[in-house]
């Protein structure tokens, strides 16, 4: 039997294009808060409720990891109860970071909490080679001695305590950023990171610590300031609600040229998402404070886009505009500044009847009257949501492969696509010649 690696039978998913979308979307919680707030819940030596928990596989995988320092966890409807009183462990093994990089970021709440974090290095994956150098560089200015060695980053708090210091990030890492910030609530007195990532995912994970007694300020601007404390209490907390998915939703719409319409948002975090879909032709109507809706158009003008840490365009919204760009008229580009091997889709993309010439890291986009479906392969995450986006609004058939991507981070991406309307089903690889 083919399997996608993990033991799991590998399924193709069929689209059929050209639906018409319509309804409503709920957005699920923000797969990158969660995955940073489950690490950060090491930090508490109490339990703690995080709530508006995505199903998604990075979230299992986590858990996984967590469950590997001893730590408890309870799973019910949307919720995590973590209890980590007891850390039984400091090392994480290969075979979880190796799964998901964020698995990587409990190494600074271990250190915290045990003065001992040994966790391996998460390595490249599909998107670049994604070094780990920020957090290492950041951890020794707080007192820590760092070993790597056969693959695995040890780190030792120098004195009983890790010690609060200045820290510039040579890149606004948001990895590095949180890893720090977390590292530091617990280390002695004050912590001032400068260049930090702005993402609205580092404000969340300030928000938590925060409620669980942390003294931070800053979160969400270039320099966070953390006060270390000896130790943080219980907290219930919610996670906000998902802007990538939000934003693949929003693309839903314009591609397809529907209307449709999404809720929770916070819009402020949908800026750079909302400014290039009005300037090619959407429009983007304001509901309530947490609510939109979006109106897709006939025609689409050329845009072009370049992926920024926030507040300029997401790196990780880049492969879904790509899809649409390639139906948009005239030539439209887009240059991956985030990551080096990010633009894998292209190929696939151009598979489907897209028009898209490389240049290094610049995509030159020229639009084409209409995509057809194709069998493609999905390459990571959001290539998977852009091909799927792709497959809505191309002729005839489209069938994916590599939908373990898929999974990683959309919760219910295709239930929540056949309530607007869509015609996408998921099949046992091997059985696509029957109707769908
Ligand atoms: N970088 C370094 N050294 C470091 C850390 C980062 O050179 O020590 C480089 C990376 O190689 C990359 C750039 O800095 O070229 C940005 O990396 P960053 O650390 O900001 O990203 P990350 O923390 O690894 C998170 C998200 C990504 C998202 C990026 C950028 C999580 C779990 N992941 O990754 O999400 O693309 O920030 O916004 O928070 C996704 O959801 O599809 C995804 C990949």
């Amino acid at each position: 039997m083919l399997t996608n690696g993990q033991d799991r039978p590998e399924s193709v998913l069929r689209i059929k294009g050209k639906a018409t979308l319509s309804g409503h979307v709920p957005i699920s919680g923000a797969k990158n808060s969660t995955l940073a707030i489950m690490a950060a819940a090491l930090l508490c030596s109490d339990s703690t409720r995080i709530r508006n928990v995505p199903a998604i596989a990075d979230v299992q995988t986590m858990i996984e990891i967590l469950k590997a320092v001893g730590i408890k966890i309870t799973q019910s409807s949307g919720a995590l109860d973590i209890d980590a009183k007891h850390i039984s462990q400091s090392h994480v093994p290969y075979d979880l970071v190796n799964q998901m990089r964020a698995g990587f970021f409990v190494i600074g709440p271990l250190l915290a909490r045990l003065g001992v974090a040994r966790v391996p290095l998460p390595g490249g994956c599909a998107i670049g080679t994604r070094p780990v150098d920020l957090h290492v560089k950041g951890l020794q200015a707080l007192g820590a001695d760092v070993i790597i060695d056969q693959g695995i980053v040890q780190a030792y708090a120098r004195h009983s305590r890790l010690k609060g210091a200045k820290i510039y990030l040579d890149f606004p890492s948001v990895g590095a950023t949180e890893t720090l910030m977390m590292a530091a609530t617990l280390a002695e007195g004050e912590t001032v990171i400068e260049n930090c990532a702005q993402e609205p995912e580092v404000m969340d994970l300030a928000n938590f610590c925060r409620a669980m007694g942390a003294k931070i300020r800053g979160a969400g601007t270039k320099t966070i300031v953390i006060d270390g404390v000896t130790r943080l209490h219980t907290t219930d907390f919610g996670i906000i609600p998902d802007r990538i998915e939000a934003a693949t939703f929003m693309v839903a719409a314009a591609i397809t040229r529907s209307t449709i319409t999404i809720s929770p948002v916070i819009p402020d975090h949908l800026t750079a998402a909302i400014a290039k879909l009005e300037e090619i032709g959407a429009k983007v109507v304001l509901e309530s404070s947490s609510r939109l809706r979006v109106e897709g158009s006939p025609r689409y003008r050329h845009t072009h886009i370049e992926t920024l840490p926030y507040p300029g365009f997401p790196t990780d919204m880049q492969a879904q505009f790509m899809a649409l760009l390639t139906l948009s008229e005239g030539n439209s580009t887009v240059k991956e500044t985030v990551f080096e091997n990010r633009l894998q889709h292209v190929a696939e993309l151009c598979r489907m009847g897209a028009n898209i010439k490389l240049q290094g890291n610049i995509a030159v986009i020229t639009g084409v009257s209409s995509l057809s479906g194709a069998p493609v392969m999905a390459t990571d995450l959001r290539a998977s949501a852009a091909l799927v986006l792709a497959g809505l609004a191309a002729e005839g058939e489209t069938q994916m492969q590599g939908l373990h991507h898929l999974d990683r981070g959309y919760d219910q991406l295709e239930t929540k696509l056949r309530n607007l309307g869509a015609n996408l089903y998921r099949q046992p690889l091997g059985s696509e010649q029957s109707a769908i």
